[in-house]
């Protein structure tokens, strides 16, 4: 599959670089900085929305698919990027929000102005008999799902922030805007489409209460329509482009859903983003809780999905990071003691499996959360939202600050750190969301012998050289193991044993004999230990020992 061998590079546009020094990164910045992009050797770069928005929600707040937002540049910057990057044999993936639109969308305002055409765009219910709100549903960002139409005795239905209310895609006519929006943008030469909350979009007509302990969710998620929808949208806009890539964000979803997504036959996406493995430190399902990751569960999701979607002939998206997600050196690794060691071993575990891996800004150089001593600096809505939430259950402001700082959507959002200085080569100005770890952590000391970048542009290369990574099948290895998590790679007589320790402290792991005859294709220490039948692995060690 053309996919398979590729590797997507993810840049949140309003923290890549900034050109004209407002504080936020733009499309101009972004196209100065193609050189950097290009060395990394990635195939695809996924932008985050940077279309007209409110900014509500970051971008994701969409009220005008087809103008780009004049904080970030203009379409004529779009059109140079699009062309620099293609200069450079790299194609780009475009935000998809296709779920929901900003409630300063021109639909939005025209339903409320009284339009029936327009309001048939949303779901607008009214009140159940006995007043309560249409549903009892949550908004993902917290608080109800609902809020009140206007001075109508209606409702509408906003699954995230209150400025982003849902699309009713029962409506033949909403489908057919949406395909229109997809297609303006493959017109323009995008080739990636990365579709937002995808699995949300299959909302049934009535919509019913949760029942008492059950989850709303359920009720939403991953419907039959969803499919249907989707390979609508496959055959009405991307289908026919044979290099197209397509990625599914999908919330809560299932292996068998997912194995349905990205069966080639059925004609719905290449792959999708699930979220399972990024639990593993929530307490009891609840992100915002402290408690230490749990390593066994991280191992057998990470194992269960890779062999579920494997048998199932799907395909998945690996990943540890993105904008909506702490970073995982701080969740899984050591920033303090093996900063180094752990960033390497996160990218060979997802660099290395089946699917295609996701390089999220700043990962590459082994950037780290933010520390911050107040709210004030914290931006995102969820993450406000959040520690107002925290604050009621009568945690402390220290107590909820702490959570948010391990937990904010932010953490991920700072500033890409170029070099050293007070706003790490990313702004002449003060950039609006402040970095805090650029005097040891940026590009320059990495080019100038950090050990991480090369790290990365070592695994891209292999996956671009090697079917055995690219297409090999996968397999678990030393599943019982407390400490490491491995599999096995296997395609045309060669073999991969990837052995990673996730922890601070050495471990011994049992290999099969043949792989002691092997070589070492990749280690994230300078000397390789000696290849015996029982393997001494060090702190955050990871190991490929390639046979065949
Ligand atoms: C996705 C985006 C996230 C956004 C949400 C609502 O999860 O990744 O950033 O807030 O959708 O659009």
């Amino acid at each position: 599959m053309t996919f398979h061998n590729k590797v997507i590079y993810q840049i949140y546009p309003k923290s890549f670089y900034d050109s004209n020094g407002d504080g936020l990164g733009d499309l101009r910045g972004i196209i100065q900085k193609v050189p950097y992009i290009a060395s990394l050797g990635v195939d695809m770069v996924w932008f985050n929305p940077f279309y007209l928005s409110p900014q509500k929600d970051n971008g994701y707040d969409i009220s005008d698919y087809y103008r780009v937002d004049p904080a970030m540049g203009s379409m004529e910057e779009v059109e140079e990027l699009i062309a620099a990057l293609a200069a450079e044999d790299i194609g780009v993936m475009f935000d998809m929000v296709l779920n929901h639109v900003s409630t300063e969308h021109e639909w939005f305002q025209r339903a409320l102005a009284g339009e029936k055409e327009y309001q048939d765009f949303f779901y607008l219910r009214p009140a159940q008999a006995d007043g309560s709100l249409p549903t009892n549903w949550e908004s993902k960002f917290g608080g109800p799902a609902w809020a009140p139409f206007g001075d109508t005795d209606l409702y509408y239905l906003h699954l995230y922030d209150v400025s982003q209310a849902d699309l009713n895609w029962h409506n033949p006519r909403v489908r057919q805007e949406l395909f229109k929006v997809v297609n303006f943008w493959k017109e323009k030469g995008v080739r990636g489409f990365r579709f937002d909350v995808l699995n949300v979009i299959g909302k049934a007509q009535e919509l019913v209460d949760a029942a008492p302990g059950q989850s709303d969710k359920l009720l939403y998620t991953d419907t039959e329509r969803v499919h249907s929808w989707v390979q609508e949208m496959h055959r009405e806009t991307f289908g026919d482009l044979p290099d197209a890539i397509t990625v599914g964000e999908m919330s809560s979803t299932t292996i068998a859903n997912s194995v349905a997504y990205t069966q080639p036959a059925r004609q719905e996406l290449d792959m999708v983003f699930s979220f399972h493995h990024l639990k593993v430190d929530y307490d009891r399902g609840e992100k915002w809780s402290l408690v230490p990751f749990r390593f066994m569960e991280l191992k057998q999701i990470l194992t269960d999905w890779a062999v579920g979607i494997q048998q199932g002939g799907g395909w998945q998206a690996s990943f540890w990071n993105n904008h909506d997600q702490p970073r995982a050196l701080n969740r899984f690794g050591d920033v303090e003691r093996y900063r180094v060691e752990s960033a390497t071993m996160l990218a060979a575990a997802i660099h290395l499996t089946r699917g295609t891996p996701y390089i999220y800004m700043g990962e590459e150089i082994g950037m780290v959360d933010p520390v911050y001593s107040s709210m004030e600096s914290y931006v995102d809505v969820e993450t406000h939202n959040a520690y107002a939430a925290l604050r009621e259950r009568g945690l402390s402001e220290a107590e909820a600050l702490q959570v948010v700082a391990s937990k904010a959507r932010d953490n991920s959002r700072t500033p890409m750190q170029w070099d050293a200085s007070a706003a790490a080569g990313f702004s002449s100005g003060q950039p609006w969301l402040q970095p805090t770890s650029q005097a040891e952590i940026n590009v320059a000391a990495e080019e100038a012998g950090g050990r991480i970048l090369p790290f990365y542009r070592q695994l891209v290369d292999l996956r671009h050289r090697m079917p055995l990574i690219s297409e090999g099948s996968y397999e678990p290895f030393a599943l019982e193991h407390e400490q490491v998590y491995g599999f096995v790679r296997e395609h045309e007589g060669q073999r991969l044993l990837v052995a990673c320790n996730f922890y601070g402290r050495e471990t011994e792991l049992e290999i099969p004999a043949d792989f002691t005859a092997g070589r070492v294709l990749i280690g994230n220490y300078e000397q390789a230990p000696a290849l015996t039948q029982k393997l001494t692995l060090r702190p955050y060690e990871t190991l490929a020992l390639l046979v065949g």
